[in-house]
């Protein structure tokens, strides 16, 4: 999605703006572009596709300045263009990037044109910096004219604005879309997201909803939404310097996939002992667990998927309703809120603005309490929410989510045997069994591992495949739903999947030679009942790409492709298949030669609607 950096120094701030755009590039992008302050003007550069077309722009025409603001465009108005591509200038004084969507940009923009602005882009950022030169006419303050302006715009947006001849100071807000200032020395930053000013800084400041902040070399001034100057605490970033480094792995996803072990340990840290949840993970107070009643789980993309399975695990161990939904339809409807119900929110960004909004309406809804489940500590969701359970797994930079997804999993199982075990309905013996379980998840997970070699050579047999049907049954369903998710987003093939159970009721009439058939085996009371679904996809030519334990009896035979998964308890079944599933995407996608950490049409973070 859209990243923002700004910069004012008392050094040339093209390199450290350059240097901020790579940073945010795995968020997914399709232009950007740089503006620059100095005492001949502002001038820009732009380019379509990565960010080396720009740097490519600034080797053959150098800019130079100790201010400017710069922008990876991920395009919702308007097709990614040069034209399109942030700054957009009014006139030749006043430049802006934005992130979000302003909703009545079309009123303004006829607004402004029948005053003789002309419109360079198809965009509705461009609406913004021409209603600040035009608020400028009447109300000469560079920070006053852009409050004024801010009042009329509806949507989101965080935006850097900078002006000519103001090269003392810069202005930054934001409403809907996230927004921190880097603080340095004599030198000052602001960024959609931290991670682009690691370079330069690991202090910071989050901007709340409806911030203005004024930047300057020597500090920033912050205006809350009431216009009252708010002094707001700074925070050190915790480094990770595994972070942002690829290390020995070709791709981000695939050091991800291999980083599970051990942020899955991270994620259990400290939350389990010998023989329990420790429901101090929740905060000081963690009585809200024995009034739950109901749990509705709201989430987007892999995260729902995540939340699909711990329904399974909230409704076998503690006994209790629970309801999973994807936040951009629970968002717009008329929910009825049960009595004592928790909303349990999952997001690996903490950003993605269907979830934030579907929280801030369940706050006026009478829940008992929320809970993000989120792996980004300064997130606007863990700032919002009642209570967190972080799930640590350090930065995750592939579009794609895999170590995300796995803690969430971990998390959520932490979260519903805590649940149960407060609600009573879990004996202290079968507690302890299941922790004991999950202590040897990180060793599973590693075992999981170890078939790599083995599924890279399976993914030779997808490169020229078109479609693909993923099934499971149970907890595993979800499961089949992320590795289909998955196998779309990187590789490009289209994939569904079903509940095995419910093959016969449509989906057989797709089966034939040229449809691979992935099946998540279960070693549960549902092995038979699944083994008869794969004898319906047999029968009708259907290639099968079997994984399963070795004590399923299930292996390589005429049509049948078995590859081994670790047997584990069932409990942990749905985080142990997720793993073959995260490899033979990626294997395919390599093979495929797509862009395996930004595929095309993707953001990392979805700060949109
Ligand atoms: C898929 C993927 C997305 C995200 C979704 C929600 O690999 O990453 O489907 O899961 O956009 O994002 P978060 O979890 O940040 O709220």
């Amino acid at each position: 999605m859209c990243g923002i950096v700004g910069a004012i120094a008392q050094r040339n701030v093209a390199k450290i703006l350059l240097e901020g755009l790579s940073r945010l590039e795995y968020r997914g992008y399709d232009s950007s572009g740089v503006a620059i302050n100095n005492e001949t003007g502002v001038r820009a550069h732009r380019a379509v596709g990565k960010v080396q077309a720009l740097r490519d722009k600034f080797d053959a025409v150098p800019l130079d300045g100790k201010q400017g603001i710069a922008h990876t465009r991920w395009a919702t108005h308007g097709k990614p263009t040069e034209a399109n591509a942030h700054p957009h200038f009014s006139g030749d004084d006043l430049a802006l990037v934005h992130n979000g969507i302003i909703e009545n940009h079309a009123p303004l923009r006829r607004e402004l044109k029948e005053k003789g602005y002309e419109f360079k882009s198809e965009t509705d950022t461009e609406v913004i910096v021409h209603l600040i030169h035009d608020a400028l006419k009447s109300e000469p303050d560079f920070l006053q004219a852009v409050k004024n302006t801010l009042k009329r715009l509806e949507g989101a947006f965080a935006i850097a604005v900078t002006l000519n001849h103001e090269n003392e100071r810069m202005i930054a807000a934001r409403k809907g879309s996230p927004l921190v200032v880097g603080v340095g020395i004599e030198e000052n930053f602001v960024a959609s997201d931290q991670l682009a000013l690691l370079h330069v800084t690991d202090q910071f400041i989050f901007l709340e909803e409806g911030d203005v902040v004024e930047v300057t070399r020597d500090g920033v001034t912050i205006f809350d939404a009431q216009d009252t100057v708010q002094d707001r605490p700074v925070h050190v970033f915790n480094h990770n310097v595994d972070a942002t480094d690829k290390g020995e792995y070709r791709h981000y996803m695939m050091k991800e996939i291999y980083e599970q072990p051990k942020v899955i340990a991270a994620c259990l840290e400290g939350r389990i002992s010998e023989t329990k949840v420790l429901t101090s993970c929740f905060g000081v107070d963690s009585s809200f667990l024995k009034d739950i009643e109901n749990v509705h789980i709201v989430a987007c993309g892999t995260s729902y998927h995540a939340g699909m399975v711990a329904k399974y695990w909230i409704e076998d161990l503690a006994g209790l309703p629970c309801s999973v939904e994807v936040a951009s339809e629970y968002r717009y409807r008329k929910v009825a809120v049960p009595k004592n119900t928790l909303f349990l929110t999952l997001s690996q960004s903490g950003e993605t603005a269907d979830t934030l909004a579907a929280l801030r309406m369940a706050k006026e809804l009478g829940y008992l309490t929320s809970l993000a489940i989120c792996n980004v500590p300064s997130s606007t969701l863990v700032r919002e929410s009642a209570l967190t359970l972080l799930t640590n797994a350090g930065a995750e930079i592939g579009v794609a989510s895999t170590k995300a997804f796995t803690t969430q999993l971990t998390a959520l199982l932490i979260t519903s045997i805590a649940i149960a075990s407060e609600k009573g309905a879990l004996s202290a013996e079968k507690e302890a069994e299941l922790v004991t379980s999950m202590r040897s998840l990180p060793a599973h997970i590693d075992e999981a591992l170890k078939q790599d070699a083995a599924i890279k050579k399976v993914s030779d047999r997808f490169a020229n495949k078109h479609n693909a049907l993923f099934l499971g049954r149970g907890p595993m369903f979800p499961i089949a739903l992320e590795g289909s998710l998955k196998l779309k987003e990187i590789s490009y093939i289209h994939a569904e999947a079903y509940p095995a159970g419910e093959l016969k009721h449509g989906p057989l009439a797709l089966v034939d030679e040229d449809m691979p058939i992935i099946t998540l085996v279960p070693h549960n009371n549902m092995l038979d009942k699944l083994k008869s679904n794969l004898q319906e996809v047999a029968a009708r030519g259907g290639e099968l790409y079997v994984f399963a334990d070795k004590d399923t009896d299930l292996h390589n035979e005429d049509g049948v492709i078995f590859t081994e998964v670790p047997k584990v308890d069932e409990i942990l079944e749905p985080i142990v298949h997720t793993i073959p599933l995260q490899l033979l995407s990626y294997h395919v996608a390599v093979v495929k030669g797509t862009d395996v950490d930004q595929p095309r049409n993707l953001a990392k973070s979805v700060t949109v609607e």
